[in-house]
């Protein structure tokens, strides 16, 4: 069937680490892509002070949309009114709601190949199709507009990811601009993740809203405002779809959690704090881009953005589930299978996320060094 759903093979190799950790072992966690940092200081103090004095119902934030709308202009000159967005409980019921709101069962929607699994298993879940692009280490892993317009016939939808997981790779404004004509040229709507944008080591990533206008955009604080478990996040819609997608939202999940709401506000005013941790990303992808080759993981993509780094590990293994298995148990060391990712290509890749401490990824290094070397 076309709506059966592959497992996420990373949660399987974190339950290992949990029993490993469990037995005493000492493990470092690299298979999630998620901060091991807390929210901004000010955002849990202001969760603290709303707990005591507000009822905490079904609720949107006028201010917290409002405030986001700022940030779209601050960030990428971009106009849009605070009721575009629709506040959800992270980018994942986002995604949801944009393909659902989109598209009709048996629409084939594009996506590259490797992409984050959520993309592939959600369209299927909606009986959608995913038309998936094999990208490789050529094209930095990433959708090209030259790729989009060679598909026959044209897909109804493509989700783009810029930064992307599972390689932290940008799209440039150039290519952007690209498949954003390819898109307007053949009737293909955008849905843009932009869940990783704040997180980038280059140029900073632009915003498929400075390109094409009626994307749908989906972003959160799980990532770059380290608010993973508060479950907070948008869709940012076109007007012209709005309606459409509030009458999905209203049925399927109603309201976000209004204490995240109240703390993802004051957390939009903390750059300095969460700058911080970009400095803490940037020092950890560095050391792993100088080892990584040394232990012979020379095929690499350096990432702009996110928190991963995707490596070619196929003069190893021809199975990356079984290498991340062997690699927790020998080294403590957890991290995601390429599986996850491509279930194509993907039994020779592994990514390794470094959303963890520098202390952290050096232990990982020295232990990866003489698991590698010997
Ligand atoms: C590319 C991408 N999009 C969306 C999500 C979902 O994030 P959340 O639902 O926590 O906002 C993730 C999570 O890792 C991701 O990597």
């Amino acid at each position: 069937m076309t709506s059966d759903i592959e497992p996420f093979h990373a949660i399987a190799i974190s339950r290992l680490a949990h029993a490993l950790k469990a037995e005493g072992r000492s493990i470092i966690h690299m298979e999630f892509g998620q901060p091991s940092t807390g929210a901004p200081a000010a955002a849990i103090a202001t969760a603290h002070h709303v707990l005591d004095s507000d009822g905490l119902g079904y609720w949107e934030s006028p201010a917290l949309k409002a405030r986001l709308a700022r940030h779209y202009l601050e960030t990428y000159g971009v106009t849009v009114a605070p009721e575009q967005f629709i506040l959800t409980c992270g980018a994942s019921p986002a995604l949801l709601l944009a393909l659902i709101s989109s598209f009709e069962p048996g629409a084939r929607i594009a996506m590259a190949r490797p992409g984050y699994v959520a993309y592939r298993n959600t369209v299927k879940a909606l009986r959608q199709i995913p038309v998936e692009i094999p990208c490789d280490a050529s094209v930095r892993f990433q959708l090209t507009a030259a790729a989009l317009a060679a598909i026959e016939p044209a897909p109804e939808g493509v989700i783009i990811a810029s930064p992307a997981n599972p390689t932290g790779t940008i799209i440039e404004a150039g290519e952007l601009e690209a498949i954003a004509a390819v898109c307007r040229a053949r009737g293909i709507r955008i849905i843009s993740d932009e869940i990783y944008h704040g997180l980038s080591y280059v140029e900073p990533a632009r915003s498929m809203l400075e390109f094409a206008p009626d994307a749908l955009v989906v972003s959160s604080f799980s990532k770059y405002f380290s608010m993973v478990g508060w479950r907070l996040g948008w869709l940012l819609a076109s007007p012209e779809h709005l309606e459409k997608a509030r009458t999905y939202v209203g049925n399927l999940f109603l309201t976000a959690p209004s204490l995240s709401q109240h703390a993802g506000l004051v957390a939009l005013d903390c750059d300095d704090e969460l700058q911080g941790h970009v400095a803490v990303y940037a020092r950890n992808r560095q050391l792993l881009l100088d080892a990584l080759p040394r232990l012979g993981l020379t095929s690499i993509a350096p990432p702009d953005g996110a928190f991963y780094i995707y490596a070619d590990i196929g003069h190893l293994t021809d199975n990356s589930l079984e290498f991340c298995q062997t690699l927790l148990r020998d080294t403590g060391v957890a991290t995601a299978p390429g599986l996850d990712f491509d279930p194509v290509e993907g039994l020779r890749f592994i990514r390794f996320s470094f959303a963890v401490s520098t202390a952290e990824v050096e232990d990982a290094i020295e232990r990866l060094a003489a698991w590698f070397t010997t």
